[in-house]
């Protein structure tokens, strides 16, 4: 049988990798999971889920890592696996670090690369930094481009990539939803309830990106200080992602503060089923950009660009950046107009059909026979 290493090893690439993990295991194909942790904790919660296993755990993460000392361990630990194993070929996905060494390792040997969630631009270097950039020296390396929309399609074409190897597929993030929310609904409930969150009205928020570090954030905050004193009866929910420069700056600025909700990272299932039940979403993150479309749940992206444009035109979310002025002013405009709040809730997800996976996994078949 052929194999295909899988490279991942954060939380939302385990999550999108997951579906196509599952796909080509009922396949002619034999998928080998190789486990960067990047993230640790982060990432097996989403193992556990999906029931994966991985062939190789490079056990990488370190407290406060900086990208060079990741980059270069992260090399290292690859070229180990890949100077004993032969794969037919290897897929990444996304744009972290993990990613872009997963790809670099596989061309050094000589084994084609295929890039899930390929075409994403800001076309800014430093924005999401260092994604941006990761993202694009993957579409230089990759064999097997696969863009999750029409205009990730088109981005990789204008930034030169032929499109013989190329195939739109919709993003595999609506096939994990998809298979989560079909598979553990009523487990879903239970988590609301225990958080006392069932019959409340919440917001909620998660930040990590490295460009937000220290002020950016610091606004934001004093943006949610500002709401929630307006709004006597809602609560924030903001699950604090494991990076101790968000930590230090989010339990400083909103530890005691009432009616907010922090919690450590919540597991995949229970970060769903409360985005189900969220009346809004404000967020920087990439993912949930893709996931609160499918949800009807309109978002407030605490970012100056996206490389996800479908959402905005969807009209499914707003850029509304980190001016503490401009998140208050329209996450309030939504709050008490229902006319405003129907126009996002009712828009339709442009992020696929939850058969990515199975694409991307006939593609391979194509390519590689059985
Ligand atoms: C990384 C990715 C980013 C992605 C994000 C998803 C890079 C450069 N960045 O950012 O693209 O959007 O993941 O969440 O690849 N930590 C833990 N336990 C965990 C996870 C993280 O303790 O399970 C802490 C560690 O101290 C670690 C730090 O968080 O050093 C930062 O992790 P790192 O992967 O370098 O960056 P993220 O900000 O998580
Ligand atoms: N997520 C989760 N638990 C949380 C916060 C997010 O499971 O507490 C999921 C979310 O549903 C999405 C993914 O993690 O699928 C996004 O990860 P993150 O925001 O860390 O990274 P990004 O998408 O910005 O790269």
């Amino acid at each position: 049988m052929k194999k295909i290493a899988l490279v991942f090893g954060t939380r939302p690439e385990a999550i999108k990798m997951a579906p196509v993990y599952l796909a080509l295991n009922g396949s002619p194909l034999q998928p080998v999971v190789i486990a960067t942790a990047q993230h640790r904790e982060m990432l097996d919660q989403v193992l556990e889920l999906f029931g994966i296993t991985p062939d190789y755990d490079l056990n990488i993460m370190k407290e406060r890592q900086s990208l060079s000392d990741l980059t270069s361990r992260l090399t290292k630990a690859l070229e180990d696996i890949y100077k004993n194993e032969k794969f037919a070929a290897t897929l990444v996905q996304g744009d972290t670090t993990t990613t872009f060494v997963g790809a670099l390792v596989s061309f050094y040997h000589k084994v084609p690369v295929g890039h899930v969630e390929a075409g994403l631009r800001t076309n800014d270097i430093y924005n999401p930094f260092p994604e941006e950039v990761n993202r694009r020296l993957v579409s230089v390396i990759a064999t097997y481009h696969y863009p999750p929309t029409e205009q990730a399609r088109k981005n990789l074409l204008a930034a030169g990539i032929s499109e013989k190897n190329m195939l739109v597929t919709g993003n595999t993030v609506i096939d994990a939803l998809l298979w989560t929310t079909k598979n553990k609904s009523l487990e879903a409930r239970r988590i609301r309830e225990s958080l006392g969150l069932e019959d409340e009205s919440y917001i909620l928020m998660t930040m990590h990106r490295r460009e937000n570090w220290g002020e950016p954030m610091r606004e934001v905050m004093k943006a949610i200080k500002k709401i929630l004193s307006e709004k006597k009866d809602l609560k924030l929910v903001f699950p604090v992602h494991l990076n101790p420069v968000v930590r230090e700056v989010v339990y400083e600025e909103l530890g005691e503060y009432p009616r907010v909700l922090l919690t450590e990272p919540l597991d995949y299932l229970p970060f769903v089923s409360l985005m189900e039940k969220a009346k809004l979403i404000l967020t920087d993150s990439g993912g949930i950009q893709e996931e609160a479309p499918a949800l009807g749940k309109p978002t407030l992206v605490l970012r100056s660009e996206t490389e996800r444009p479908e959402a905005l035109e969807a009209g499914t979310a707003k850029l509304v950046g980190t001016s503490a002025e401009k998140i208050v002013e329209e996450t309030l405009k939504l709050l008490n107009s229902t006319e405003e709040y129907e126009k996002m809730a009712k828009s339709v997800n442009p992020f696929g059909d939850g058969k990515a996976s199975e694409r991307i996994v006939t593609h391979l078949i194509e390519a590689f026979g059985a």
